[in-house]
């Protein structure tokens, strides 16, 4: 749980960004830093956001679970991530409710299966439902698309074709987040 974790990693961003992005549990740099998609994944995330044109600033960011999970590496000194179980990520999940009541968004983004089955209380079929729009128990639409993470394994021509598809995911909340704020 959430024993071996350095600190609670909570989201950052406006209350009142008209966008909410979810991932699923800090990473290791998150971690250290004590804040969320600071690291690697959160490195393609700024990318992707700046190629956008989208100030990450406008938007609150944040994880589905708060507190990194890790298990030595097999050599060496690296903290690996493990997958938080889903009794971890329902004892966090009063924590995103709290700040999606706090942040009101217009719109949610769900970056893998994780944030979607927390956001919209059932699993969700990521790879087949990518690109959709679903909608809350309190009627707040929720976009589906990709972890940068699951982007990060794939390899050179894979990763910059599933990273053009999911430029375009997010490019769809991008739109609807601009044509709500109007
Ligand atoms: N992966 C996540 O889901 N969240 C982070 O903050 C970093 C990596």
């Amino acid at each position: 749980m959430f024993a071996h974790a350095t600190q609670t990693v909570f989201g950052e961003g406006p209350i009142g960004a008209a966008l909410m992005l979810v991932g699923e549990t800090p990473g290791d740099q998150e971690d250290r830093q004590g804040r969320p998609f600071v690291g690697p994944a959160g490195r393609l995330l700024d990318r992707a956001l700046a190629e956008l044109g989208w100030d990450r600033a406008t938007t609150y960011v944040t994880n589905a679970v708060k507190h990194f999970k890790w298990v030595p590496a097999p050599r060496g000194k690296r903290r690996m991530h493990k997958t938080p179980a889903q009794r971890e990520a329902d004892a966090c999940e009063h924590w995103l409710e709290s700040e999606i009541a706090l942040v009101q968004p217009q719109a949610l983004v769900a970056l893998g299966a994780t944030a979607a089955r927390q956001l919209l209380k059932r699993p969700v079929a990521v790879l087949r439902m990518r690109g959709q729009w679903l909608e809350r128990e309190d009627r707040r639409p929720v976009l589906i698309t990709l972890h940068p993470s699951a982007l990060l394994r794939l390899q050179n021509d894979a990763r910059e074709a599933a990273y053009g598809a999911w430029l375009e995911d997010l490019r769809r909340a991008g739109r609807f987040a601009a044509a709500t704020a109007q």
